[in-house]
C-alpha cells in the first residue's frame, strides 16, 4: 500500500508517523514534507497547493490513498479532483470543505440544523456593516468569511476597533476574495475547546479533544499565530459535554450537509466555547487542527491508515474507534521572531527520534547535507505522554530542552492548568 501525505507541518509528520505505524505497513510518501517526514519515507517536491503537480504524482506512484492535511487544498477541491481520476482520497470535497473555507456557509448549515453558534450578522459592503456597528452594542468579533490563514479573525472590544477591522478587510483588501464578505459576530466568553471526529458522510466516530494556544507570547500576549502549543484531553472535558457535543453540533451537521448535497467526508474540526449556557460553536474546520494533531494522534490506539481507507469509502461505522485515556502536552518551537520576521537556517540537534511517550514532530525543517537545519516560523512540536496533564507537561518540556536551535523560542506556560 502506497499512502501520499499532503503538506509539510508537525500535524503532516503526526500523520505520517501514525501512518508508518498501521499494521497495512504503508510507503509513506510526503508533499513537500519536512526533514521529520523524510524519515519516515519519501518526500516529493511538490507543494501542498499545487493540485495538477499533486495529482500527477499521484498517478505516477500509483498512489494508493492521499490524505491531506491542510484546508487550503481541500478548500480548492483537491478531493474533487483526486476522485474525478479514480483515486483514493481522505479529506471533504471542494463543497464540504466550505464548512471552513465559508464561515456564512457554516452559519447556515449550523442555523439549518439547529446548532447552537454564535449570533452573526453577514455582510458584502462596508458602507452595511459601519451602519450595523453604529447600532449594535459592542464587544463585537469581525470575521473574514474566507480562508485567511488564521488571521481573519478580528476581537473587537469597541466599535473603533471593529471599524478598523472591516476596513482593513472591505477596503485594503488584506485577505483577497475572502474579505469580500464579512461577519460580526456577537463576542463570546467561556473556555475553547477544539473537538475532533471522523465522518464518512453519514457516521460520526468518538471524538477527541484539545486545547491550544494561538498567541507568541506567555499569558496570552502578543500577536495571533499558527499554534504554540497545545494538550489533550481537556481536564474539564466530561461525558455530558460529550454527549451534548455529539447529538447537538456533530451529528446534526453531518447529517445537515449530507442533506444539503455536500456529505462531510474527513475529520471534522468543531472550535467550541464552553459558555456559561452551555456549549456553542464558533468554528468549523475541515481537518485536523495544528498544533492539536500532535497531542491528539498520538492518543488514537486505533489504525489511522485503516480509518482514513474506511472513512474515504463510507464504510467508517465498521471501524473501532478508541483514544487512550493518556494526556499529552505539545511545546512548539518556533524561530525567535516569529509570527513576523525571523532568520532560518540554524543547525538543529538533540532531538530524540519518536520513542513511547516522548515524538518531536517537525515543521519547519529541512535537510541540508546530512543536517537537520530551520526552515520555518514554527520549527518543531515537543510532544510528551503522561498520567495527569502535569507530568505530560513536564516531559514536553523536558524533550523541548534537549532540542537546540540558534534563534530558538516558546511559551513557558502551554498546558499550565493551576
Ligand atoms: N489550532 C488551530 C487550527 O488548526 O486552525
Amino acid at each position: 500500500m502506497k499512502v501520499l501525505i499532503v503538506g509539510s507541518g508537525a500535524r503532516e509528520h503526526a500523520i505520517a508517523w501514525k501512518v508508518s505505524a498501521s499494521r497495512l505497513e504503508p510507503r509513506i510518501l510526503t508533499a513537500p514534507g519536512n526533514a521529520g517526514t523524510a524519515a519516515l519515507g519519501t518526500n516529493m517536491d511538490v507543494g501542498a497547493e499545487d493540485l495538477d503537480g499533486l495529482l500527477k504524482l499521484a498517478v505516477e506512484q500509483s498512489v494508493d490513498l492521499t490524505i491531506v492535511g491542510p484546508e487550503t487544498p481541500l478548500a480548492a477541491g483537491i478531493v474533487d479532483c483526486f476522485e474525478a481520476e479514480g483515486l483514493r482520497v481522505f479529506g471533504p470535497t471542494r463543497a464540504a470543505a466550505r464548512i471552513e473555507a465559508s464561515k456564512a456557509f457554516a452559519k447556515q448549515v449550523m442555523e439549518a440544523a439547529g446548532v447552537r453558534t454564535s449570533r452573526a450578522r453577514v455582510f458584502h459592503s462596508l458602507r452595511d456593516a459601519l451602519a450595523y456597528v453604529e447600532t449594535a452594542d459592542p464587544p463585537y468579533v469581525v470575521k473574514a468569511d474566507g480562508l485567511a490563514a488564521g488571521k481573519g479573525v478580528v476581537m473587537s472590544p469597541g466599535r473603533d476597533e471593529a471599524e478598523r477591522a472591516l476596513r482593513t478587510m472591505f477596503e485594503e483588501r488584506a485577505f483577497g476574495d475572502a474579505g469580500d464578505t464579512v461577519l460580526i459576530e456577537e463576542w463570546m466568553t467561556g473556555q475553547e475547546i477544539s473537538v475532533f471526529a471522523f465522518v464518512d458522510g453519514s457516521y460520526v466516530s468518538n471524538m477527541a479533544v484539545a486545547c491550544d494556544y494561538k498567541r507568541a507570547l506567555d499569558g496570552d500576549l502578543g500577536p495571533n499565530t499558527g499554534g504554540m502549543g497545545s494538550y489533550s484531553p481537556p481536564p474539564f472535558w466530561n461525558a455530558e459535554i460529550e454527549t451534548n457535543v455529539r447529538q447537538r453540533i456533530l451529528e446534526p451537521v453531518a447529517r445537515q450537509m449530507a442533506e444539503m448535497g455536500c456529505p462531510f467526508r474527513g475529520v471534522l474540526y468543531a472550535g467550541i466555547m464552553l459558555t456559561s449556557d452551555g456549549p456553542k460553536v464558533f468554528e468549523f474546520n475541515c481537518r485536523l487542527g495544528d498544533p492539536e494533531a500532535q497531542v491528539v494522534l498520538p492518543r488514537l490506539e486505533s489504525d489511522l491508515l485503516e480509518i482514513a481507507l474506511a472513512a474515504s469509502e463510507g464504510r467508517l461505522s465498521e471501524q473501532t474507534i478508541r483514544w487512550s485515556s493518556d494526556c499529552w502536552v505539545g511545546v512548539v518551537m518556533a524561530s525567535d521572531g516569529y509570527p513576523g520576521g525571523y532568520e532560518t537556517g540554524f543547525e538543529l540537534s538533540g532531538a530524540p527520534p519518536p520513542s513511547d511517550g516522548r515524538i518531536v514532530f517537525h515543521a519547519g525543517t529541512r535537510l541540508q547535507e546530512g543536517k537537520v537545519v530551520t526552515s520555518g516560523g514554527r520549527v518543531v512540536t515537543a510532544s510528551a505522554r503522561g498520567v495527569t496533564i502535569s507530568e505530560a507537561r513536564r516531559d514536553a518540556y523536558r524533550l523541548a530542552a534537549e532540542v537546540r536551535f540558534a534563534n530558538a523560542y516558546y511559551r513557558t506556560d502551554i498546558a499550565n492548568l493551576d
